[in-house]
């Protein structure tokens, strides 16, 4: 019985062979944050003259692309990028996803949205019928913390805030919980629209084009 890392390892050498077989040589890589995402670096790092360089959705991802030798841009140095790769902390089979267990959710959004494809990599402890068992995390301004935090309960959640935690871009997180998820792009335009939020972890508007699932029986690929 594969061990779950085995699986992501497993799921990271298929994005590699993806972007082998699928990224014209010379292209430039979006990549995501997570343990996932670490073995895809560590397995790109294999192909890195292939590529010309990538573009990081946080600071970790940044100085473990960098230890490999491998070329990081600045976003808007960036006009086009054919993939983005990153994991997910929940996915369901219309490829809708939560993110941001690793807080790095307004990065990866960001990237994300300049790449024309998004590509999931998870194992398949991640895929779910309804999203919303992994709390949902919400990046915020700090001085919006309470206010969001009161509009939240309106909603239904039960937003906790994520202890001693600062994001890369100098926000706090409030980890929902208690959501069952029936209208994913609707609750994301929803808390996008609270004053004070930056951005939630629901991917949902914008969803992965292509899932790589890592099973006991093989990689399985599901799109949209
Ligand atoms: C980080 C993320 C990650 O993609 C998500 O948390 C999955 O991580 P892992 O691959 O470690 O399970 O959204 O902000």
């Amino acid at each position: 019985m594969a061990t779950q890392d085995e699986l992501k390892q497993a799921v990271a050498q298929a994005a590699v062979d993806y972007v082998a077989a699928h990224v014209p040589a010379g292209s430039i890589v979006g990549v995501g944050t997570g343990s996932t995402a670490n073995f895809f670096i560590d397995a790109l790092a294999k192909i890195k003259d292939r590529i010309s360089a990538t573009v990081a959705s946080s600071e970790a991802t940044k100085k473990r692309l960098e230890g490999h030798g491998i070329k990081v841009l600045d976003l808007n140095e960036v006009t086009s990028m054919p993939v983005y790769v990153d994991g997910a902390d929940e996915i369901t089979a219309k490829l809708e996803m939560v993110k941001g267990g690793g807080g790095a959710l307004t990065r990866e959004k960001i990237v994300a949205a300049v790449a024309d494809k998004f590509i999931c990599v998870c194992d398949e402890s991640k895929l779910v019928g309804t999203l919303g068992k992994f709390p949902l995390p919400v990046e915020v301004i700090p001085m919006a913390r309470a206010y969001v935090a009161r509009e939240i309960i309106k909603l239904g959640g039960q937003p906790k805030l994520r202890e001693g935690f600062v994001t890369d871009n100098g926000n706090v997180i409030l980890d929902v919980h208690g959501l069952q998820i029936a209208d994913p792009a609707g609750l994301e335009t929803t808390l996008n629209g609270l004053v004070g939020v930056v951005t939630n972890g629901l991917f949902a508007c914008r969803g992965a084009d292509l899932l790589l699932l890592a099973t006991p029986s093989g990689v399985k690929q599901m799109a949209r």
